[in-house]
């Protein structure tokens, strides 16, 4: 007669199983359903870090933020852009015509010269890495026109007296130029500061491939949304969640993080491959850090 097995066998078992479970199979699960996972970011991460923030980023080094200097600028372009609501939570929007020609133009004319390769930070080290990301990155002076879009990107946001507009990098695509996905944030917001938001605008899309996934996004119903948003490769089967396709002048906004600090998991995104031709970007980052109350009063 079969017998169960005594409790003690099925203790052991079960002991057994957990560093299998937490090293083995929750990993492998994680990998191949990256759209799955509701929990938070992890080693596999990658961290945009443009130019060495990481964690404990200092918000008064005036190399890596655009501090509000009093410099006056004029800003000759008009600002009749166009705002589409995507998302609530997180929120997310579209912006057409963020940019205009004249600007973006500008913009690349200037930027011709300084490409270097882009790099990629893990947590730990900062290092080239093409199978993760392949483009060049190029530094942008604060002209008048970089100054008008920071002076823009404050505005869209209210003017949020806690967030410091990042120095701007242009990212250019060849063929084959790619980023695969990551974050924008890096949950280092009691560490002094974190990516509270995103711009990604389009300077130059002429390109085929090249647009912009969220595989945790779901795609909008309006079917106007297929003038900014892949629709024929969306859906079962075919990519995960949405891709904006690359236009030029417009842009995508998006909140990274929470009102308590920690960054939206539905923030995950990847710039698809450029399979002919040439796409650049533009980031306009805002990092948050609230500033410290006086306890005295
Ligand atoms: C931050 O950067 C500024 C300007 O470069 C520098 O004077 C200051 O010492 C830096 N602070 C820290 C904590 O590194
Ligand atoms: C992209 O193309 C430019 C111009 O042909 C070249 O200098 C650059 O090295 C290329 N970058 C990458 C990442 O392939």
């Amino acid at each position: 007669m079969a017998s169960l097995p005594k409790f003690s066998t099925i203790l052991t078992w079960t002991l057994y199983f957990i560093p299998v479970y937490i090293f083995i199979l929750e990993p492998l699960l994680r990998d191949s359903f990256p759209g799955l996972q509701a929990g938070y970011p992890d080693s596999t991460s990658l961290f945009d870090s443009s130019d060495a923030p990481g964690p404990g980023i200092n918000l008064t080094d005036d190399s890596f933020i655009s501090p509000e200097d009093g410099v006056p600028f004029t800003c000759p372009g008009s600002e009749g852009y166009q705002v589409h609501l995507l998302s609530r939570e997180p929120l997310v929007m579209y912006i057409e015509n963020f940019v205009s020609e004249a600007e973006a133009n500008h913009i690349l004319d200037k930027s011709v010269n300084k490409y270097t390769p882009s790099i990629v930070y893990d947590g730990q080290t900062e290092r080239i890495d093409p199978s993760k990301r392949l483009s060049d990155r190029a530094l942008l002076d604060r002209d008048d026109t970089i100054r008008c879009l920071e002076d823009r990107a404050r505005a869209f946001q209210g003017w949020h007296p806690d967030l410091y507009i990042e120095r701007m990098w242009a990212q250019r695509y060849n063929a084959s130029g790619h980023y695969r996905h990551h974050y924008d944030w890096a949950g280092s917001l009691a560490r002094g500061g974190d990516r509270f938001s995103t711009f990604m605008v389009y300077l130059e899309a002429d390109c085929e491939g090249g647009g912009t996934n969220f595989p945790r996004l779901k795609m909008p119903a309006g079917k106007e949304w297929c003038r900014f948003l892949e629709c024929e490769r969306s859906g079962k089967g075919k990519e995960m969640g949405i891709t904006f396709k690359p236009i030029k002048g417009n842009a995508v906004f998006w909140e990274n993080l929470r009102p308590d600090g920690t960054g939206y998991p539905e923030t995950w995104h990847a710039a698809f491959p450029v399979t002919r031709g040439k796409k650049v970007g533009l980031n306009i980052w805002s990092w948050y850090q609230p500033k410290r109350r006086n306890r005295g009063r």
